[in-house]
């Protein structure tokens, strides 16, 4: 490998730019110079890509967002997009692509590898962490700290007025944030769009608690789950049980892709970031790379963008009884 482009794709998530570095720096190491693509595969299409170095990436592991930008792109689901994105790679003579991004971002990869002879990894990154083949995806970790702190105080001021909260978190049709994030919140109830569970189970929960004369509720909402809108479950609780409850929602939005990286994020995109050169060097080709019980594991794309993780039944198990 003489010359190898990273990209990052889809929604940004905490961990990426520690992706970034990562990838830039082991090409570094191994001789191979490293280019970035800047605004995704529309980065590639309209030829910005520009060479880096290690200097580029300094000072950016513990930084949100992506220093490459990052974009939905819509002319790269197109033959004619990806054709123009080839000529590019040609054109700069790249010879391997890391994409950073999700569930899109690696069909994305798989379109572009399938009409052009160009070999790409895949780094898992979205706060979602709904993607097979890892056990976590880059920024979950960040997402659902980011989740529980804003919980935190919102369950302060729950308290001191004694009323019920709707929390909205994001994660699009998945409910690990949700889950992780309700958990370790202590919230009272989880609604997720993986279980079953419809406006009267949320009832009889309610009616549960009462009888314990639990002096705040907070209940946390998946983005993706099947009840609908906040303010719509919110409605349904006033129609059945009156004034019983003084209900407050809160939708946490965007404000859960932003902020540094933990620890957790910094370290896990570091590994993937190195994996990913590594790969390519191996001859590996549309692949996603994670990690399997903490070990490095690789992934086809079709099965990556074609199966669901499974919600874990431990932690729902786990949820449900310390929330009686
Ligand atoms: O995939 C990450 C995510 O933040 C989802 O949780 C959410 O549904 C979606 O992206 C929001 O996308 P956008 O930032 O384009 O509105």
């Amino acid at each position: 490998f003489n010359r190898i482009g990273v990209l990052t794709s889809g929604g940004d998530a905490p961990g990426m730019n520690a992706a970034i570095r990562a990838v830039v720096r082991s090409c570094v190491y191994y001789d191979i110079t490293p280019y970035g693509v800047m605004e995704g595969y529309d980065g590639l299409i309209k030829n910005k890509i520009h060479k880096m170095d290690a200097s580029s990436v300094k000072h950016i592991i513990h930084q949100g967002g992506t220093i490459l930008k990052s974009a939905r792109s819509k002319r790269f689901m197109t033959i004619g997009g990806r054709e123009k994105a080839w000529n590019n790679i040609k054109k700069k003579k790249l010879d391997g692509l890391v994409v950073i991004g999700g569930d899109g971002t690696f069909k994305g990869a798989m379109a572009l590898g399938s009409e052009h002879d160009i070999p790409i990894v895949g780094i898992p990154g979205t706060i979602d962490n709904d993607i097979f083949g890892t056990d976590f995806t880059l920024g979950f970790d960040t997402a659902t700290n980011t989740v529980v702190e804003a919980v935190d105080k919102i369950r302060d001021t729950a308290t001191s007025h004694s009323r019920l909260f709707f929390i909205e978190v994001m994660g699009r049709d998945a409910g690990f944030i949700a889950v992780h994030s309700g958990i370790a919140a202590g919230s009272e109830e989880i609604l997720i769009p993986e279980k079953d569970r419809d406006v009267e189970h949320l009832f009889e929960s309610l009616e549960r608690t009462s009888r314990r004369n639990k002096t705040s509720r907070l209940v946390i909402v998946a983005e993706g789950d099947q009840n609908g809108s906040v303010y719509n479950l919110e409605r349904q609780v006033k129609e059945r049980f009156g004034d019983r409850y003084e209900t407050k929602v809160t939708i946490l939005g965007h404000v859960q892709r932003g902020g540094r990286p933990t620890c957790n994020d910094r370290v896990l995109a570091s590994r993937l970031g190195v994996s990913a050169v590594e790969a390519l060097m191996e001859g590996k080709r549309n692949v996603m790379i994670g990690t399997r019980n903490k070990k490095i594991n690789f992934t086809d794309f079709d099965k990556a963008t074609k199966q669901n993780p499974k919600m874990d039944e431990e932690l729902i198990r786990v949820a449900n009884i310390i929330s009686i």
